[in-house]
């Protein structure tokens, strides 16, 4: 594969050799006048800046590989020979692969080490339709099946056990062309689980930024027993009534952050998981140290954040905060049952605007939804820990339905400062709670018992923590990308 890359660029360098030479001691001249002709030249010659976690010293477009972007002709074939090609510069500076403006239909394909997609603002990629694109691979080990059942069809864009990868651009497109995938799913036509738009298995270093996502067969990102992840500026949209269109769910994944992202889907906008059920437990691999800050959601079926379903591996540390939430089922989720087992504690959310809710607060302690008949109904989740403080809700119909489990209660809640105006015609109870306990102060309407007013003598702040996180100390560097330099 190497070959047919290096081949091509020999080509490219004999026939154009002296002319590209010639050209390039031209184009400063050139650039400098401003003239109509500079113009002419920087469009074969392309510079421009970005930001990334990693700056790379090759680079290709994929039309040096075949690519042809007509939304007719796949590129997988061009994609895979443009990332083999690139990947001999792992140790060398790294590569970037530039997608140019154009509609480039692809099945999944593999990226690199020290690598870097970048998709021009014009550049859309397209999911193929065709199923022979999506090799199957392996259920996850900390979920034995796939999630819709069966085993998998591999990710659009996907790679395992990779050091600094980034997808980046100039909020180009990825078009997951979801119908086909959400009809055979109505229709229960398929085998096996759904693709999802990105994931990244067993990755340390990821940045995702600045592109649009739009109609994804199932979730959106995934990363998946990863570390050191920034997602960021991402839009992601899809049809509100569309299955299982999730967001951005960091997975069993350490030192995530997520920020200025807009979600509008058919499931959860931000869904923080760790494994399901015997097979979550077994891989005991947590999320944590997650923030998540600055998100807008649109979410009116599900969660702004959930925490779960899938937490067998446990959720620890995770900080919410500056989120905008419109027409959305609920705010920050928990989503556990016996047969999880796991944990979800230490998680601080403060800053929250909703207008249109179904609720605020929303914990659920028997979900259900398990792999198989072989998870021990005795494995309980452990809660705790819960802070929420300084929001306002608007349109809401019913402020709070916190349901723990009998004899495996959720405690150590904290709700302050958090003001909630009712719908029209809200529900007649404001406040459902069943096995769960903590506290409240300063929260309109008034909670339930189970967590106590600490009265106007005894105000309470709850906890945010003020130490950052290490992924916030993580700088991301201007680097310019030069055409000439791979010629
Ligand atoms: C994303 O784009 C914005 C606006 O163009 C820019 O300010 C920001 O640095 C970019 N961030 C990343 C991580 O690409
Ligand atoms: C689209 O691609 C198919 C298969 O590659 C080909 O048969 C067909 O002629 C193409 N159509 C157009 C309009 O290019
Ligand atoms: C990636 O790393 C994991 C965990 O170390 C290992 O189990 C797996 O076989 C590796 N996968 C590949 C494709 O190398
Ligand atoms: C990116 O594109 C989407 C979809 O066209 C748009 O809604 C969004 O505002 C754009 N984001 C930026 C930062 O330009
Ligand atoms: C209460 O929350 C609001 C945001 O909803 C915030 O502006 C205000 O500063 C908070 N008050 C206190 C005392 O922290």
């Amino acid at each position: 594969m190497h070959l047919r890359g290096i081949s091509l660029t020999t080509y490219k360098v004999q026939k154009m050799g002296v002319v590209l030479f010639c050209l390039v001691f031209l184009v400063g001249i050139i650039m400098d006048s401003k003239g109509v002709e500079g113009r002419k030249t920087r469009a074969v010659l392309k510079n421009f800046e970005y930001v990334a976690m990693n700056c790379r010293s090759h680079s290709a477009s994929i039309t040096d590989f075949g690519g042809v972007g007509d939304g007719n002709t796949s590129n997988t074939k061009a994609f895979k020979t443009a990332v083999d090609h690139l990947s001999q510069f792992e140790s060398d500076g790294g590569g970037l692969l530039f997608v140019p403006a154009g509609k480039w239909l692809t099945g999944s394909f593999n990226l690199a080490s020290h690598f870097t997609l970048f998709l021009h603002k014009d550049a859309v990629l397209l999911a193929s339709q065709d199923m022979n694109e999506w090799p199957l691979i392996a259920p996850l080990p900390s979920y034995g099946h796939g999630r819709d059942g069966g085993g998998r069809y591999a990710s659009l864009i996907t790679g395992s056990n990779l050091t600094d990868v980034i997808i980046t651009g100039e909020n180009g497109t990825i078009d997951g062309q979801g119908e086909m995938w959400w009809q055979k799913f109505h229709h229960k036509q398929l085998k096996n689980t759904r693709p999802y738009l990105i994931e990244l298995l067993y990755s340390d270093g990821i940045q995702i930024s600045n592109i649009t996502l739009i109609n994804s067969p199932s979730w959106n990102i995934h990363p998946v027993y990863s570390s050191n992840i920034i997602i960021q500026g991402i839009t992601i949209s899809a049809p509100v009534n569309s299955p299982n269109t999730d967001g951005i769910n960091p997975d069993s994944c350490t030192n995530t952050r997520i920020e200025d992202c807009y979600i509008v889907s058919g499931d959860d906008c931000v869904a923080v998981k760790s494994g399901w059920d015997e097979y979550g437990i077994s891989y005991g691999m947590p999320t944590k140290q997650l923030i998540i800050r600055r998100l807008t959601c649109i979410s009116p079926t599900s969660a702004v954040i959930a925490l779960g379903s899938e937490m067998s591996g446990g959720i620890q540390d995770v900080r919410a905060e500056d989120i905008v939430a419109i027409n959305s089922e609920s705010g920050v989720r928990i989503k556990t049952g016996a047969g999880r087992g796991g944990f979800v504690k230490d998680i601080y959310v403060k800053g929250f605007t909703m207008h249109t809710m179904k609720w605020v607060f929303w914990m659920t302690g028997n979900y259900g939804s398990h792999p198989d008949d072989k998870y021990d109904p005795n494995a309980l989740p452990t809660i705790k820990n819960i802070n929420y403080r300084d929001m306002v809700a608007d349109d809401v119909k019913m402020a709070a339905r916190l349901e723990g489990i009998s004899g495996d209660p959720f405690t150590e809640i904290c709700i302050s400062n958090v003001t909630i105006t009712m719908a029209a015609k809200p529900k007649k109870v404001h406040w459902a709670c069943t096995d769960v306990g903590g506290i409240s102060s300063d929260v309109t309407p008034k909670p339930c018992d189970a967590l106590a007013d600490q009265g106007a003598d005894h105000k309470t702040e709850c906890e945010y923590p003020k130490d950052p996180l290490p992924i916030d100390d993580v700088k991301l560097q201007t680097c310019s990308y030069n055409r000439k330099r791979y010629l």
